[in-house]
């Protein structure tokens, strides 16, 4: 129905005639609405050049938005009549602004672009109502900014790009090995040395060429703040991750006392410029507990509450073997009294998990936070597949479901030689639209705690805005589905329906300036001949 990505709940042409928005058009914002009202303005007048002045109610021209609470947080009923003009009510302001989102699809391509590229005049609405409302309250996409670091004008962007898809967390992957991207005041190495690096791999870890460019970037604190500003007035929620006890050599490199000192020369250590899974972790002491404090300090500060309630301290991929060398370490483990390495990973998420519960905030980890005991309260960013989900939602806690076999994103789309260093399996736009978050037989008490999904990006082999953009597009639409709309059963999904509305999607995304993976396969320039990505042959398990 009118091309519309997601698909909505219900929706009904009502005539066959439409209304015309035109120069006389105005738009009444009631209370709570202000801000969609704002970005209506600016959005559409861009596009059309269309006034939208306030005022104007009960003249039959106007756009009407108001608050309706008898309706879901997020839902909102859009209708469009001769008399009446445009009516978007919402259970919330969060409501509000996804049916301007449907409102903007309504008026077809050219509402994408920011300055008119036809005649002036104006610009016709179908007459329909639509019902509408996610099936989802966590709708997300992760970026990983720390292995290729994004401006902050891609990010704003990126929020963009969310907000056309009604998602509404963005997980901000920040820091990693290969370079840390967010400046926190009292530990200003962490950017000065952390978010730099001399050289980087071209290709997966088994490609023998090398960008000798020096790579790197940060945001500045302030930039931070616009990226969360920008964020929440387009009702997207924030999650910051900071990734220990692994995934930190950045930080090893600008504070040395951080990694495990007895074991290997930690100031001999740089900024990582190869990929794979990094056996430089932290060294449990206090003085990591204290440092990471510090950091979280500024993070809490930067995210409030309100629109980050979940911060993310990663816990994935941390290898033990230091901890195994280190005297240090198993003197710890021995005062703690911990039998395993395992124990003691979870003794340092648990560490936060404190820290972030008595501060109003709740942890949220990759599944392996679930090895050696889940801390309370924590939720689980399932990855590995869907078991870490189950077992962590089993046992009542709270899951996100973002299995790699599924929906990673910088796995390849297509198994043809020209994919662009193909790395994982091949998931295709239709393999995405098939991706159902809850997995059968779970009880419906576990399934509650499926809080919803979210789609990752790894950027090892994207370098740069345009490679992310062609691993990301088509396949987010088809994830925005999945994760608002109430499909049936994975194999009883209509792909082709969904298709067709797609030919209508990308003209949007054409409108845009979305670098995407066009149907037929790569254009020359979207190819990287000869670069090594890291392929992996057959259908992914369904674990
Ligand atoms: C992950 O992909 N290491 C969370």
């Amino acid at each position: 129905m009118h091309q519309l990505i997601p698909a909505p709940v219900r929706a009904e042409t009502t005539d066959r005639s439409a209304f015309l928005l035109d120069g006389a058009t105005t738009l009444t914002a009631r209370a709570g609405t202000e801000s969609t009202g704002r970005w209506l303005r600016t959005t559409l007048g861009a596009a059309f050049g269309l006034p939208l002045v306030p005022g104007g109610e009960g003249t039959g021209n106007t756009v009407d938005l108001r608050i309706d609470p008898a309706r879901e947080p997020e839902g909102y009923r859009l209708t469009v009549t001769p008399g009446g003009g445009v009516e978007i009510s919402g259970g919330s302001a969060a409501g509000v602004f996804w049916g301007a989102q449907t409102l903007r699809q309504l008026l077809g391509p050219e509402a994408f672009r920011r300055a008119p590229v036809g005649p002036a005049g104006p610009r016709a609405v179908p007459l329909l109502d639509i019902e509408d409302g996610p099936r989802f309250g966590w709708r997300g996409l992760m970026l990983d900014v720390a292995r290729h670091f994004m401006p902050t004008d891609d990010v704003l962007r990126y929020l963009d790009l969310m907000a056309a898809h009604k998602l509404n967390v963005f997980h901000f992957h920040l820091t990693d090995d290969q370079g840390w991207r967010i400046e926190i005041k009292r530990h200003p190495r962490l950017t000065e040395t952390g978010a730099w690096r001399a050289r980087t791999r071209y290709g997966h870890r088994a490609s023998d060429l090398w960008d000798e460019t020096p790579h790197g970037g940060y945001y500045t604190q302030d930039d931070i703040r616009e990226i969360v500003a920008y964020a929440a007035e387009r009702h997207i929620r924030v999650v910051p991750e900071i990734d220990i006890p692994g995934h930190s050599q950045a930080a090893i490199s600008a504070y040395p006392e951080l990694g495990n000192t007895d074991v290997i020369d930690t100031s001999a250590l740089s900024v990582w410029d190869t990929w794979g899974v990094n056996p430089n972790v932290l060294a449990p002491t206090d003085n990591t507990l204290r440092f990471f404090e510090g950091v979280f300090e500024e993070i809490l500060d930067l995210f409030p509450a309100d629109t980050s309630p979940f911060i993310h301290i990663g816990g994935d991929e941390c290898l033990k073997d230091q901890w195994k060398q280190s005297p240090a370490a198993q003197a710890r483990m021995a005062g703690l009294g911990l039998t395993g390495e395992d124990e003691l990973q979870s003794w340092f998420i648990r560490h936060f998990d404190g820290w972030l519960t008595a501060r109003g905030r709740r942890l949220i980890g990759w599944d392996e936070i679930l090895e050696g005991g889940l801390a309370e309260g924590a939720a689980v960013s399932s990855w590995r597949g869907y078991a870490g989900g189950i077992a962590a939602a089993e046992a009542g806690h709270d899951v996100v479901m973002c299995p790699e076999q599924q929906v990673y994103l910088d796995h390849r789309q297509d198994g043809g030689p020209d994919e662009p260093m193909p790395i994982g399996y091949v998931r295709t736009l239709e393999d995405v639209y098939r991706f159902e978050p809850v997995p059968p037989g779970l009880s419906e008490e576990a399934a509650a705690h499926i809080l919803g999904t979210q789609a990752n990006v790894w950027t090892e082999v994207m370098q740069n805005r345009a490679r992310v953009d062609y691993q990301v597009f088509p396949r987010l639409a088809a994830f925005a589905e999945v994760a608002w709309s109430p499909l049936p059963a994975p194999a009883e999904r209509d792909f082709a329906a969904f298709e067709r509305r797609m030919a209508a999607h990308y003209a949007r995304l054409d409108a845009l300036g979305v670098g995407y993976r066009p149907p037929g396969g790569p254009l020359p320039w979207q190819r990287r001949p000869g670069v090594l990505g890291r392929p992996i042959e057959g259908p992914p398990p369904h674990v």
